[in-house]
């Protein structure tokens, strides 16, 4: 939510700042801008629309080359995504330059403050009062970094703000509270951002900014303090991925290639998890196994993607562990008064590890003396610096907003952790979690199996790109295959789609069904008879109703052939993993329809992949 860059060395920081963006744009797109500080003035462009009209604008500006800039890419909250309203704003006095990720939640009375002081603010937003109120206090003299700590204080809600005086031309300063910023630690330069995306082309090494922290940035030094002016602890960092990972590869969507990235992200989740004798070892996993035994509740909670990661979860980890397993959306839990204590073992599963919801869920598990345990694909996000534990995926830079192997992988640390559990509660016997992880080994191959023959759910997607709506079936672990199957495409193509429970269908949605309706309908594995019959049954009851069905079943089920209009073929594997391979032809369906549709597959409208407001 809102990507934010800021750049001092010897580049051309307009070129650094703008590729950067490009990078974040993935947080938001609904205006860009850029300031550069050169002989004592700020230069700015700001543009509605995507980083592409702020190039436009760019080109007809020229802007000074020089070292020191800031860039926004933004998701609007306060204020409609227009010129004036996009970032940088600018201090009335023309000095400070100031970009901002969160919302100022009191900005209203500072508004009202300013006012009385004769400033009239120009934008409609929260963020403006900050960069006015750091240009009086660089006006009366006050070094940029110790302005920002004083306004930060008075600040309330999420934010990352980064700056910039035009008075000061060496400097940059960032500050945060709850939302995300690391530092790129270059040789003779240094970057801020929301994201190491946004420097990964100059630097792998990074620190990560802690809760209410103020980062100083020149070109030779870093420097940390926090909001009280002490000297900050931090915690640097080498990133495990290179600049190829963060660019398209010859893909015409990111979501296209991160789809054909799944069988290395699951294989890479799952290395060294276990020692040479088969028992699984998690060694991010900070809690012990003693407190391990003591729990007797799991409470998952997530946002969209991760929620339904979640509920495959819940089968599994049930089914292994013999624990009660409950899955919540995040942004539900906190408000209904949830029971947990110090024996409930809360999992925030998030892909980036910054979406507000989660984050402020995890925080009130905490509060009730929860265990919390993170599973995040952002090496030194927020949600895995304030868990007790944590098992990180290994997927690589997720960029397409619209999740892909950040599922996957989530599916597999999900049942890495039951496993876990089960290992060390005695509910499973070592050999069979040492079948289990072999299947989980395999997975990979089965994964590339479907995406080796995807030309039917190609033509699909063309056959059906006119399709007005499109329902989505699944019982057990197909369930949330469905409903990340409706997701996907809502959130890619704009056209309805629901996912139901397949047995929950005659109790209301099966009025839905009208003459070629498209309805997909996941098809449990044969071993477990009587869920896969049942699964046929609703299979034949929405044909007979006249829909078009389109089956997703086991290589050899012969069973459902004369019940599909349309048959996907998937690997055998069993009833609990399956959804590692029943997701693919439903990500790639979603994926190519929206883009017959003309639709931006990695940016869809309104929409972001990190969102860091509740
Ligand atoms: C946003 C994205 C979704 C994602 C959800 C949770 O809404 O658009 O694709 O599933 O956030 O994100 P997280 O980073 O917490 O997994």
């Amino acid at each position: 939510m809102c990507g934010i860059v800021g750049y001092v060395g010897p580049r051309a920081a307009l070129d650094v700042v703008v590729e950067g963006l490009r990078r974040l744009e993935y947080r938001g797109y609904d205006s860009a801008g850029v300031a550069v500080v050169s002989q004592g003035r700020q230069f700015l462009t700001k543009k509605a629309g995507k980083i592409a009209n702020l190039d436009k604008a760019l080109a007809e500006s020229s802007l000074p080359r020089t070292g020191l800039g800031l860039g926004h890419t933004r998701w609007a909250t306060h204020g409609a995504p227009n010129d004036v309203n996009a970032h940088p704003h600018l201090s009335a006095n023309g000095r400070v330059a100031l970009v901002h990720n969160g919302i100022v939640e009191n900005y209203a009375r500072l508004r009202e403050e300013l006012a009385r002081e004769g400033i009239t603010c120009v934008s409609e937003t929260d963020t403006e009062v900050v960069a006015q109120l750091l240009g009086l206090q660089v006006e009366a003299g006050v070094p940029l970094d110790q302005a920002m700590r004083a306004v930060c204080v008075r600040l309330q809600g999420a934010f990352t703000l980064v700056a910039t005086d035009s008075e000061n031309p060496d400097v940059v300063v960032a500050a945060r509270r709850n939302s995300p910023l690391v530092v790129g630690v270059g040789d003779g330069e240094n970057f801020v951002a929301s994201d190491v995306a946004a420097f990964i082309e100059y630097t792998r090494e990074a620190i990560e900014l802690g809760q209410d922290q103020v980062v100083q940035i020149t070109r030779d030094g870093v420097e940390v303090t926090t909001f009280d002016g002490l000297p900050a602890d931090v915690r640097g960092y080498h990133v495990d991925w290179d600049l190829s990972a963060a660019e398209k590869g010859g893909y015409d969507w990111f979501m296209r290639k991160e789809i054909f990235e799944q069988p290395k992200a699951v294989a890479d989740t799952l290395l060294g998890r276990h020692d040479a004798d088969g028992k699984l070892t998690l060694d991010e996993l900070r809690i012990s196994d003693a407190e391990l035994r003591t729990i007797d509740k799991i409470v998952i909670i997530a946002c969209g993607t991760a929620c339904y990661a979640g509920l495959v979860a819940k089968y599994a980890i049930e089914h292994w562990t013999r624990i009660p397993c409950e899955v919540e959306l995040a942004s539900e839990f906190r408000y209904r008064d949830p029971i947990v204590g110090p024996t409930t073992l809360v999992v925030a599963i998030s892909q980036s590890g910054e979406t507000a919801d989660t984050l402020m869920a995890l925080r009130h598990a905490r509060e009730q003396r929860a265990r919390v345990l993170a599973i995040c694909n952002t090496n030194g996000s927020t949600i895995p610096r304030e868990s007790d534990a944590v098992i990180y995926t290994h997927a690589g830079p997720e960029v397409g907003v619209a999740s892909t192997k950040g599922f996957l992988t989530q599916l597999v640390a999900c049942y890495l952790l039951g496993l876990y559990l089960a290992q060390v509660r005695g509910t499973k016997f070592d050999d069979e979690i040492r079948a289990t992880m072999r299947e989980l080994e395999s997975m990979p191959a089965a994964i590339s199996d479907v995406l080796s023959d995807i030309d039917t759910v190609m033509q699909l997607a063309a056959d059906f790109v006119d399709a007005p709506s499109v329902l989505f079936l699944g019982r057990h672990v197909g369930y949330p295959v469905a409903l990340e199957g409706a997701l996907k495409l809502k959130e890619l193509a704009y056209i309805h789609a629901e996912g139901f429970a397949a047995g929950e269908l005659k109790h209301g949605p099966i009025a839905l069904i009208e003459d070629q309706l498209p309805v997909f309908v996941v098809i449990p594995p044969q071993g477990r008879d009587m869920l896969h019959d049942k699964v046929v049954s609703n299979l034949q009851e929405v044909r007979a109703r006249g829909a078009r069905t389109i089956v997703l079943a086991e290589v050899d089920d012969d069973e459902v052939t004369p019940y599909a209009d349309v048959m996907i073929r998937l690997p055998k594997v069993s009833t609990l993993l399956q959804p590692l391979v029943a997701i693919i032809p439903l990500q790639i369906f979603a994926c190519e329809l929206a883009s017959r549709k003309g639709h931006d597959v990695d940016q869809p409208r309104n929409l972001a992949k990190s969102v860091t407001v509740e």
